[in-house]
């Protein structure tokens, strides 16, 4: 994908004024250049599992893969709100097939679980999207002891695509992680935040540096299944997720805020293009973005080998020697 000088420079401006990339202007205008849409019927047939899906960019997310003829399946801790997502995806698509799974992934043991019996239903699956997120406003450990967000972001996704794998071999992975990542570096001596003065957002930050990395090794790790992984960030959308948890940055924002389905555009790219985007990529309104911007250092390889370890250690997944 070669942008003209001219488009990839205006592009990167946008991204680094973070206002013209993240709102609505950002898809508004680059869409003048960003490669083509996925062909109509691109996911006939193939099952695709959004996660966090009964609200917000997961919904978006949904809509946009049913709308290319995947068999769609969606999870979230609440069924009634589940149910009401499915029934309003099918309201708007009749013909759509949608299926609504109560899963939380925050809940290791249950993850796993929930992974045996849908591998167990679907032994080919063509993409996981792990969209479900939290912005805690205090420090919550869930009943298995990891700090939440942690938790929601990295762990659970880790067990899920772990249990997913052998009916993912040669299919997609996506996280969705945020552009709020730039602003940290990683934490591999206190990734539970045991320490200090808890931030919500700040605990989702770093969880969303995480995901970067993580992408890149997850990338490297499932390879030899032909699994391709990418990690995208949605700009700033409209969702309840903003609106409850940032009220005063929604306010701030709200006219420029982007819409969850342009929000959940890239999402569904990834999940769909035909074309040659390779593995392990952080991707923004259809291109590939850096991973940092100064002054937030890089992060050491001994640093991404110690996160590789202590996911491992707090999951059991991939299995020393697999
Ligand atoms: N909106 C933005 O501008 C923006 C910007 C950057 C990144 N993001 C990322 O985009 C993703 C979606 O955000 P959003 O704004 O759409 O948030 P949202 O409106 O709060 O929706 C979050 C979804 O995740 C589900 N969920 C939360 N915890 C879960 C768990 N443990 N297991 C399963 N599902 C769970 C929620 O459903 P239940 O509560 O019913 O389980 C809900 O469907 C998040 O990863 C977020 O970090 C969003």
């Amino acid at each position: 994908m070669v942008l003209h000088a001219a488009a990839a420079a205006l592009d990167w401006a946008m991204d680094k004024s973070l206002v013209l990339g993240y709102t609505k202007i950002g898809p508004a205008v680059r869409r003048a250049w960003w490669p083509h849409d996925p062909v109509p019927g691109a996911l006939v047939g193939r099952h695709v599992l959004v996660t966090g899906a009964s609200g917000g960019l997961g919904l978006a997310t949904a809509r946009g893969l049913a709308h290319l003829g995947a068999v769609v399946h969606i999870t979230g801790r609440d069924a009634s709100r589940l149910d009401d997502a499915r029934t309003r995806l099918l309201e708007e698509q009749p013909l759509a097939e949608v299926t609504a799974h109560v899963a939380d992934v925050s809940d290791l043991a249950a993850t796993a679980e929930f992974a045996r019996r849908f591998v167990a239903e679907v032994p080919r699956l063509h993409a996981v999207v792990h969209n479900a997120g939290v912005m805690p406003p205090r420090r919550t450990v869930t009943p298995e002891g990891h700090e939440l967000t942690l938790a929601t972001h990295v762990l659970g996704p880790h067990v899920l695509t772990y249990g997913l794998r052998a009916s993912l071999a040669g299919g997609r992975v996506v996280l969705v992680t945020s552009g709020g990542a730039y602003g940290q570096r990683l934490d591999v001596d206190d990734w539970e935040y045991a320490s200090g003065d808890y931030s919500g957002v700040t605990a989702y930050a770093r969880t969303k540096r995480m995901q970067l990395v993580l992408t890149e090794l997850w990338a490297r790790d499932l390879a030899s299944d032909d699994i391709r992984v990418h990690s995208m960030h949605p700009g700033w959308a409209d969702t309840p997720g903003v609106t409850d948890s940032l009220p005063r940055f929604a306010a701030l924002t709200g006219p420029l805020l982007r819409d969850a389905d342009a929000g959940a555009d890239t999402a569904v790219w990834l999940t769909a293009t035909a074309d040659a985007i390779g593995t392990g990529g952080f991707w923004h309104d259809r291109r590939r973005r850096a991973t940092h911007y100064a002054p937030v250092g890089v992060e050491t390889p001994e640093q991404v080998e110690r996160l590789w370890e202590l996911v491992r250690e707090a999951t059991g997944v991939p299995a020393a020697g697999a």
